[in-house]
């Protein structure tokens, strides 16, 4: 990625703050005109960045807007060739599954990613839809494009979740946790999910389409009545306000290094680290699948993913997918 002149100049005001940064260095640094740099700084103001400009300190970055500007993102990303190397920001859109999936049909690359800040049409697992308060949530779907087989995409879908926990675990220090297979949790309410499409062949993997839903900013009565009592946001699970461009660098930055360790050293870093993470293991749970209902203990995921349960009759019996129930805890 060539980070554009606007992700330049956030990018070289966020490393030089607090201090500022002179408008002929900052001309020198990004090999363009002082002039040029004024105009830049214009639009960027106009975006809702609130720079200082003063002839003692030149130009200092005070504050930057909590809108999903793909400059501002980018700015913030470490590898830029990774997660979020291209970001396509929608004010809506029906679903940004749906974006990333004609994107991908058309050769976008491992990498890219679809956000909105609201969706008409976003969809959820198990046939439901996802919805949304505008400008409350993050709402976006990476295009991976990973080797292996079909069957393992079911990892990628869990080291996102992983990635996403352990995120919001560092930025709030509040206990975040992951509802098999992969809905994010906190205080027993439901703050996101994944929902995970797939293009593949019998035994070839063309792209994965891996949608994300968090609920950041929402209060209780945000929610559909429907969903209210089950849901949370971040900012009333946990008391913290955490800025939406922020937290999407940072989880991007999170899913490109677990990629990058799961591609160097395999998936048994991620299976620890979820099963730290969950909510479910060591409960008793009811699980979902179809028109059937299994009860039973939850006892373990597996290399795959799935998860083992033990039911009534103390038979041990693997799950890759469901709906789950948590109920008491056995421990
Ligand atoms: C779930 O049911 O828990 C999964 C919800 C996934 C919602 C996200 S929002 C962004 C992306 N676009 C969609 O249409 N769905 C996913």
């Amino acid at each position: 990625m060539n980070l554009s002149t606007d992700a330049q100049i956030i990018k070289t005001l966020r490393e030089v703050h607090p201090a500022g940064i002179a408008g002929t260095d900052l001309a020198g640094r990004l090999g363009i005109t002082r002039g040029a740099i004024w105009a830049r700084i214009d639009i960027l103001r106009s975006a809702g960045f609130e720079i200082e400009a003063s002839p003692h300190i030149g130009y200092r970055l005070i504050s930057s807007p909590d809108n999903l500007i793909g400059d501002d993102i980018q700015a913030r990303l470490k590898n830029p060739e990774g997660i979020g190397k291209e970001i396509h920001v929608y004010r809506e859109t029906t679903s940004t599954n749906e974006v990333a999936d004609r994107l991908a049909r058309g050769g976008a690359g491992h990498g890219t990613v679809v956000m909105a800040e609201n969706q008409t049409g976003g969809k959820g697992r198990m046939g439901r839809s996802w919805e949304s308060h505008p400008s409350h949530s993050l709402l976006f779907s990476l295009v991976l494009r990973p080797e292996g087989r079909p069957a393992d995409v079911a990892r990628m879908t869990l080291l996102t979740a992983c990635a996403i926990t352990k995120t919001l675990r560092t930025l709030t220090s509040s206990p975040f946790q992951i509802k098999w297979p992969n809905d994010i949790f906190h205080s027993g309410k439901k703050i996101g999910g994944i929902l995970t499409e797939l293009r593949a062949d019998m035994d070839f993997i063309h792209y994965a389409i891996v949608g994300v839903g968090l609920n950041i900013l929402q209060s209780e009565s945000d929610f559909p009545d429907e969903i209210r009592s089950t849901a949370s946001s971040i900012k009333t699970s946990s008391g913290v306000t955490l800025g939406r461009p922020a937290l999407a660098s940072h989880i991007f930055n999170q899913i490109e290094s677990d990629l990058q360790n799961y591609n160097a050293h395999g998936f048994s870093r991620c299976l620890e680290e979820m099963k730290s993470y969950s909510c479910t293991l060591g409960k008793w749970i009811e699980l979902k699948l179809g028109q059937q209902i299994y009860q039973g203990r939850a006892e373990s995921i597996d290399e795959s993913g799935g998860l083992w349960m033990r039911t009534e009759s103390g038979k041990l019996q693997q799950f890759n997918g469901g709906e789950v129930t948590t109920q008491i805890s056995m421990e």
